[in-house]
């Protein structure tokens, strides 16, 4: 039997492999399709981030675990190399799917790779031109490497194509994170403090941040936070707090922030979702929430300057607002005149990515 190893390591990785292992189990019930291992490299690890994402989305408990924490962005990506490499040495595996852009993403593509394991890269073919970013470095790696492409776009197809990728290798079959999302919206939930909140449908926001760009600088962060404050006319802001940026709002304690902003805790999958769907929009940093977004008919506004996911921007509810705080207000004060675009949904994000991966997979590695 052939082996597959997962990779997943860090919170948008684990909706992305959750459909990709039911559909190798659905496969193996039918007697069929390969065997695999999963892979956790450690790199978020606390429950929040991480255990909370596996039970509400039935992934099984990983096979192993590199248990490699926090570090700097060599020290993470270089314990990942070293302690995946040594796995692969004790027991190999017949290929390496890595999924995303994340350090953990890189780093097993190389170790696999320098094996002799050929590597598939799930989520291939995004590019946002921003070299500052981790991600983007991390993406053009991982596609330099890769044996097979499974893609969302054909945005992402061009990229692909661009940088010499043969067609053959290049396999458009959706995104993952919907097929999740698309399996989960009757499961969606409301966390516990909506009534404390007063959050009314329609009647609130979400926002998430987490980019260095964003939130390493407290005085920045500061100033964002007030733009949000005045913008939001009063509405509540619900803000759960990811753990960089919980670092830097140590620093503004003193400070404060608009007292319409509701911090919370990291939120589960199913919580986060409620309250994205019924939000009367999303202020994020994040690439996968626009494309949830987008899915979902939310108007998002990305405070980044350039995206690897141009499709939520043309065809769905995004709009690139950019990094400073003073273009906050003229796209509220849209969104607060109804004029914010409608968007409708990318082709493939249909909630079947995975089984078209799986069967790829299997004629890869079972013919
Ligand atoms: C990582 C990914 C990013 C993804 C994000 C989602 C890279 C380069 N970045 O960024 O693409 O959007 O995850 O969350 O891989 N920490 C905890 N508990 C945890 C995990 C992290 O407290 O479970 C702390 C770390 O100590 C560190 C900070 O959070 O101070 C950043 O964690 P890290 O995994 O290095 O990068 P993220 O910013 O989370």
């Amino acid at each position: 039997m052939r082996t597959i190893d997962i990779i997943a390591g860090a919170r948008p990785n684990f909706m992305k492999i959750a459909p990709i292992i039911r559909a190798l189990e659905e496969r193996k019930a039918q007697g069929g399709g390969p065997d695999y291992r999963l892979v956790h490299t450690g790199q978020h690890y606390d429950p929040r981030m991480s255990g909370e994402f596996f039970e509400q989305l039935g992934i099984p408990q990983p096979h192993e675990n590199l248990e490699v924490g926090s570090g700097s962005q060599a020290e993470q990506t270089a314990a990942i190399m070293v302690r995946y490499e040594k796995l692969l040495m004790r027991a190999r595996s017949d290929l390496c799917l890595v999924v995303g852009d994340v350090n953990s993403t890189m780093a097993c593509a190389i170790a696999a790779r320098k094996l002799g394991i050929a590597v598939a890269h799930v989520e291939a073919g995004l590019r946002s031109g921003d070299w500052s970013m981790p991600e983007e470095i991390n993406r053009v790696v991982t596609d330099s490497i890769s044996n097979y492409f499974f893609t969302t776009s054909e945005y992402a197809n061009a990229n692909l194509r661009r940088s010499g990728v043969e067609d053959s290798a290049i396999f458009y079959v959706g995104n993952t994170m919907i097929d999740t999302l698309l399996a989960n919206l009757e499961r969606l939930r409301p966390p516990a403090f909506v009534s404390e909140f007063g959050l009314q449908r329609g009647e609130y926001f979400v926002m998430t941040l987490h980019r260095p760009v964003n939130v390493d600088d407290a005085q920045g962060l500061a100033r964002l936070l007030q733009a949000v404050g005045e913008g939001t006319r009063g509405l509540p802001v619900v803000f759960p707090v990811h753990p960089r940026t919980a670092n830097t709002l140590r620093k503004l304690l003193v400070l404060g922030w608009p007292a319409n902003i509701r911090l919370v805790d990291p939120q589960p999958y199913l919580e986060f979702n409620w309250l994205v769907k019924h939000a009367k929009a999303v202020i994020t940093d994040s690439g996968g929430i626009t494309e949830e977004t987008t899915v979902m008919g939310v108007p998002c506004m990305t405070l980044r300057a350039s995206t690897e996911r141009p499709e939520t921007v043309e065809l769905g509810t995004n709009e690139l607002i950019g990094t400073n705080p003073a273009n906050l207000g003229p796209a509220l004060d849209r969104l607060f005149a109804g004029q914010w675009k409608r968007g409708s949904v990318p082709p493939l994000w249909d909630g079947r990515a995975a089984e078209r991966i799986v069967t790829y997979l299997e004629r890869l590695l079972c013919t």
